[in-house]
């Protein structure tokens, strides 16, 4: 075959697909999203015809010409447009798009929603990508208020993007790299009597074969925090217990991916099975098996406050709803899945390189487990292919390093598709029992929760994500009276870790869709009742942990939120609806976030000139579509007053400056960003101390923030829909969402981070829902299987923004904006369709047969009530 014109004369290997063996030849722009046809990343040309490499066998190309995206040069007009759109974020979806799109016809064309059924984009919310079909270019003020203070910047890595030169985390392949593959438990609870590993290890090209007896003692969380004590230490790198069907037994390193799988399958477990419990209820109650020695009722966290007297404030409300909300297990999928490659470089340190939002906390976590010291261990990212939480934790790092050490080689460990579901982590499903009482005006008087988190095998992130989910969510309505009873609690299941909204968004529609069913209850518009209940600018933020010192309201857009999305679904009220018997209904949500986790968030950042001219800034946060370098480079060079395009940034390096706590909650923009400030701020003056003297030294300057300080951020989603009560199907005919995030930055990429978290909170709400079976095993393992949100299911959200200036933390006035806009979109669903129907949903996702039953069981209620 031709590869891009280049002869390509090796054979591939039996069975192997094109996409594999066109990365073994270096052609890095192939990606891999998942393993079987469903996600487009891996798109090339075979004769001219896009083809997903992945399910397309490499011996049928022989004798044909195969075009990649680096086939294509940076010539094809739709790469310009890609630019000019801005049409990524992390870009690992990119060249697949642009393959697919630069084989189409323009009958094709015209409807794209059709020709791009086969390219997933988790990232963008895909306006801007049908806007680069289009040869759109890109807004800058992204509809939005226009308040950047330093010129909005196009992001850096675009062209690298669009051409397949960005390089992500495996796209690489150092000198004698050897794979692993993992041996994982197919039982949800057990203990391990003895692996036999003997066939394994005879087959040819095999390394070696590590379990738990290779296992350091040390016992960690593999959720990464600032400080280590935020999680339960409860996880061995390999346990002789296993606690959840998936959970890693064994690891087979070999000369190939392929040969190690083959080999993954000669290890022989002998498992003696223990009794599992799936239901968080049950694992609370007497007698149920119990999965970590001295987990009390199998909490991994627990939470019970009382602001003032929540029973006082029930006894005086003149009305009461109390419902039990349930929450769904929903998955990141983040297209480049989790991935890491280990070795021992020259001077005897181990190095990472890895797919992480972490790298210093996972850096300090290998020293501890390895016994080495801080400065022993580098771990480092490339592009890192989107995150949403789930690359917070350490799922690839210890083991890969592990046989590292031991082989003196490099090893390479990726997470299949298959293993993102089974393995990795997901959202934390919540049953919420929500108590509400009001006065007869609508003014709250007591609200009570009672919260049970599923976080699965291990407390990973399970104590912190239950104490934010019932932090912003009730402080953002003054209440005389709030109460919550919670539980973070263990069971045999895949275990949960942070997802976008850090448990915000199960509490959102538990707390937001109660107070609209108190509202209609009362008789009174849903808007009215939280306009009367929302905190104002001079409000005490009061959640059960009473005030916490550190955070204030730094600037106040929340009015300003809720009557743009007031006023947009007004303006559009006349709009066309559906014909038949569909049923039209609008409805509202709001959130608000902590500017900053709690327990402070440390970003370091320096500054340099640099010989011969320009400028080289270090800092620690890694860049995984958040447009995190964007934003520095932008803050940078305005304090200096340059062009952006003197500096060069490295990033994400724990070579590179002293500590980053890491990427949570957009603290790239409000923490790294202060501290980019303030070193770049720091080094100007400096530049003008020094004067004119052009034999002076290079300068330096180091700036920090600690992110102690914290404000808030809000967040309003309105809907308009048509429910068909003969089908189940929802259908959003408008979207509309507005944020206050202080002052915004680079307003096109602000509002590209809103559009993609709307669209994937919406197919959270919608359609998205990790099944787990009777045995407790994920049953949803194939993108196929898990309907993430395509082109043809997206309806646009029109975006606004607050006009706010922060004084609190974040550079210039700003405020994050890329996790919260989750949070609003699925009780904004729900109380669109309560609008609608008439039917109070009380549990996620509203897919089409839930909706259908929903109003099913309704008319028969109906009819019995007639009959009777
Ligand atoms: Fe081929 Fe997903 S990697 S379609
Ligand atoms: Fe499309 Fe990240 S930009 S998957």
């Amino acid at each position: 075959m031709r590869v891009n014109g280049v002869p390509v004369t090796r054979d591939p290997e039996p069975g192997q697909c094109l996409r594999t063996f066109l990365r073994e030849h270096g052609w890095f722009g192939v990606k891999k999203g998942c393993d079987a046809g469903d996600c487009g990343a891996c798109t090339v040309h075979v004769d001219g015809v896009p083809v997903h490499s992945c399910i397309y066998p490499a011996f049928r190309a022989q004798g044909r010409e195969i075009t990649t995206v680096e086939g294509l040069g940076g010539a094809h007009h739709l790469q310009q447009h890609f630019l000019d759109a801005q049409a990524f974020q992390c870009g690992f979806c990119t060249a697949g798009l642009i393959m697919t799109g630069a084989a189409l016809d323009p009958q094709q064309l015209a409807d794209l929603p059709h020709a791009l059924k086969g390219n997933i984009c988790r990232c963008t919310g895909y306006r801007s990508i049908a806007e680069a079909f289009t040869g759109a270019r890109a807004s800058a003020n992204g509809n939005g208020n226009g308040a950047h203070v330093v010129p909005p910047l196009a992001a850096p890595a675009g062209p690298d993007l669009v051409t397949g030169r960005a390089e992500f985390t495996l796209d690489t392949a150092p000198e004698g790299l050897l794979h692993m593959k993992l041996v994982r438990s197919p039982h949800a609870h057990a203990r391990i009597r003895a692996v036999d590993a003997r066939a394994a290890l005879a087959l040819p090209g095999v390394h070696a074969v590590f379990t738990h007896e290779d296992s350091p003692a040390h016992r960690y969380s593999t959720a990464r925090h600032e400080h280590e004590s935020d999680d339960p230490a409860d996880t061995l790198l390999l346990d002789r217990v296993v606690r959840f069907a998936g959970q890693r037994v064994a690891a087979v390193v070999a000369d190939t991916a392929a040969g190690a799988e083959r080999a993954a399958a000669f290890v022989d477990v002998d498992y003696e099975l223990l009794p599992a419990v799936f239901d968080p209820e049950a694992a609370m109650a007497p007698g149920a098996p119990e999965l970590h020695a001295g987990a009390r009722g199998n909490l991994a966290g627990e939470i019970r406050s009382e602001i003032g007297d929540a029973d006082a404030g029930f006894a005086h409300a003149a009305i009461t709803y109390e419902e039990t909300f349930e929450i769904h297990r929903v998955q990141h999928v983040h297209l480049e899945t989790h991935a890491s490659i280990a070795w021992v470089d020259g001077d005897g340190r181990l190095v990472v390189r890895t797919s992480s939002q972490v790298p210093f906390l996972t850096r300090d976590a290998l020293a501890r487990l390895f016994d080495l010291p801080r400065d022993r261990v580098r771990v480092f990212t490339a592009r890192v292919g989107g995150g949403f939480g789930a690359k917070q934790e350490m799922l690839t790092e210890d083991i890969a390093a592990l046989a590292a050490l031991r082989l003196g080689r490099p090893v390479q460990l990726e997470f299949t598709r298959e293993e993102e579901f089974t393995a990795a982590t997901t959202r934390h499903p919540m049953r919420v029992r929500v108590k509400v009482g009001a006065d007869a005006t609508g003014k709250l008087t007591a609200l009570a929760l009672r919260i049970v988190a599923d976080t699965g095998a291990y407390g990973n992130h399970g104590p912190a994500v239950l104490g934010h989910s019932c932090g912003e969510s009730i402080a953002l309505y003054r209440c005389e009276g709030k109460r919550v009873e919670a539980y973070s609690v263990y069971t045999n299941t895949v275990p949960a870790g942070a997802l976008r909204g850090y448990g915000l968004s199960q509490l959102v529609f538990a707390v937001d869709s109660a107070l609209d069913e108190l509202a209609r209850r009362l008789d009174l518009d849903p808007l009215e009742l939280r306009r009367r209940n929302l905190i104002g600018p001079g409000d005490p933020l009061i959640s059960t942990e009473g005030a916490p010192a550190d955070v204030r309201i730094g600037s106040y857009g929340l009015d300003q939120c809720v009557d743009a999305v007031h006023y947009a679904l007004a303006r559009t009220r006349d709009r066309p609806h559906p014909a038949g018997d569909w049923l039209v209904g609008e409805g509202m949500g709001v959130s608000m976030l902590d500017t900053t986790p709690p327990g402070g968030h440390i970003a370091h950042a320096r500054i340099s000139e640099r010989p011969g001219g320009g400028y080289t800034l270090a800092v620690g946060t890694p860049e995984f579509g958040n447009g995190t370098t964007t934003v520095l480079l932008q803050l940078a060079a305005g304090a200096l007053r340059v062009h952006p395009e003197d500096i060069a940034i490295v990033q994400a390096d724990t070579d590179a400056v002293e500590h980053d706590t890491g990427a949570y909650g957009s603290t790239g923009t409000v923490v790294a960003g202060a501290a980019v400030l303030d070193a770049a701020e720091r080094l100007h003056a400096l530049e003008l101390a020094r004067g004119g003297d052009a034999v002076a030294e290079l300068l330096t300057a180091e700036g920090r923030c600690d992110g102690s300080r914290r404000s808030v951020a809000f967040n309003a989603q309105g809907f308009r829909v048509a429910v068909s009560p003969r089908t189940g199907e929802v259908r959003v005919l408008f979207s509309v969402h507005a944020a206050d995030a202080g002052t915004v930055l680079n307003p096109g990429q602000c509002r590209s981070q809103i559009e993609g978290g709307v669209v994937q909170a919406l197919g959270a709400a919608m359609f998205e829902h990790v099944d787990i079976d009777a045995s407790g095993q994920v049953s949803t393992r194939t993108l196929r299987s898990y309907h993430v949100p395509v082109l043809a299911d997206v309806t646009p959200t029109e975006v606004h923004f607050a006009r706010t200036r922060d004084r609190v933390v974040g550079p210039l006035g700003a405020k994050p904006m890329s996790e919260s806009p989750f949070n609003p979109v699925a009780p904004a669903l729900a109380n669109a369709v309560r609008d609608a129907t008439g039917v109070r949903f009380t549990s996620l996702p509203l897919s089409r047969s839930a909706v259908y039953l929903g109003l099913a069981a309704r008319s028969a209620r109906q009819a019995g009530q007639r009959a009777c």
